[in-house]
């Protein structure tokens, strides 16, 4: 028996695909490398663990054809499904890449699982489906009103996964990340996005005195220094949740969903402070007006995850960095 794990060539996927073997599943990888790597997949199927990757397969959520024969070869206990577009920018200007492949490929994969009689998934879902907060740190119960077209598509997979659960008995857990910082401690796997959006990357990106200037996104917000604050769940720890989250429902958990984040938030300008301490250098920056779309706070109340799952982070931020920039590195010596 494998678990499969969908986009597991992506920056989270392999990330916790080396957690599963670590922990000592086998694991079958499905990603049709449109922004997974298929030197991840050879990366990680050359580490030795408990576990091992069994296979890793090249193939798209839209061919269903592609997903039939992926269940009819392998003997899949259970899925944890990271493969999506999660850019926020350019789900605005082009939801229908976003609707096509988030929701409909999910509706693929599920349907291949009740085809298959899988009934166990884990989902990638996103502080993102909470939209603008009404109150922080958010916790679970907080509405659910998405901004933009990729916390839509998200939200819209989870009332889909409600649904495959009455009529089908598909659990799941559906794990709503906050954000997702550092890279695998042993520096075999990180952060490749392209463009890249995310704030500690394009720090990071600036430190090597080629002329890349940090750009920072709107210094006038009411927050303690002005900045955006944001809670940075570090992705080795995210990973670990996973595997909770899979032997929760292999021990007959319910359907349910869980916010990953550490309950502490740190702005802008805090994580731009621990880039400089942590690398040692002085990076170049420039203050920019306000990013259209960034709520000034997005806070986790991670209690629920911690109690039912019993997750906790372990790993500070200044750990994050350390490994995101041992990576970045690697990738420019590489
Ligand atoms: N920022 C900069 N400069 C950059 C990049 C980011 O100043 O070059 C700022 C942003 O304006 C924001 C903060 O850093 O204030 C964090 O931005 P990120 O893009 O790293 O992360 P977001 O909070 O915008 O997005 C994350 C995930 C999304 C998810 C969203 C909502 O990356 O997938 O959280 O929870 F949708």
């Amino acid at each position: 028996m494998a678990i499969l794990v969908t986009g597991g060539e992506g920056y989270i996927g392999s990330h916790c695909v080396i957690a599963l073997i670590d922990a000592g599943y086998d694991v079958v990888i499905f990603d049709n490398e449109s922004t997974g790597f298929a030197s991840t997949g050879k990366t990680l199927k050359s580490i030795g663990s408990k576990g091992k990757v069994t296979d890793v397969v090249k193939g798209d959520l839209l061919v269903t054809e592609d997903l039939e024969k992926l269940f009819s070869t392998h003997d899949i206990d259970a899925v944890i499904h990271f493969a999506a577009f999660s850019q926020v920018a350019e789900s605005m200007t082009d939801p229908s890449k976003y609707y096509r492949n988030n929701v409909t490929g999910t509706m693929n994969l599920l349907d291949a699982m009740v085809r298959h009689d899988v009934k166990k998934i884990v989902f990638s879902s996103t502080a993102a489906t909470y939209g603008e907060p009404v109150y922080v740190p958010i916790d679970e119960k907080h509405p659910q009103n998405p901004i933009n077209p990729y916390g839509r598509t998200k939200l819209d997979i989870e009332y889909m996964m409600d649904d495959y659960d009455r009529a089908y008995g598909l659990k799941s857990v559906r794990l709503r990340y906050f954000n997702v910082a550092g890279a695998d401690t042993k520096g075999r796997v990180g952060e490749c996005h392209d463009p890249e959006t995310h704030l500690i990357p394009n720090i990071l990106k600036s430190t090597f005195g080629d002329g890349k200037v940090f750009r920072m996104f709107g210094t006038d917000y009411d927050t303690r220094d002005g900045t955006c604050v944001r809670d940075y769940v570090n992705v080795e720890d995210l990973s670990d949740a996973h595997v909770l989250a899979l032997r929760y429902l292999e021990n007959g958990g319910d359907t349910d969903f869980f916010n990953l984040g550490t309950n502490e938030g740190s702005t802008v300008k805090e994580v731009f402070a621990v880039c400089e301490k942590v690398t040692g250098k002085k990076i170049p920056v420039s203050i920019e007006g306000r990013r259209p779309g960034d709520p000034a706070t997005l806070v986790a109340d991670n209690s629920k995850a911690k109690e039912v799952l019993e997750w906790a982070p372990r790993r500070d931020l200044d750990h994050s960095v350390k490994t995101a920039y041992d990576w970045e590195v690697k990738k420019r010596n590489a």
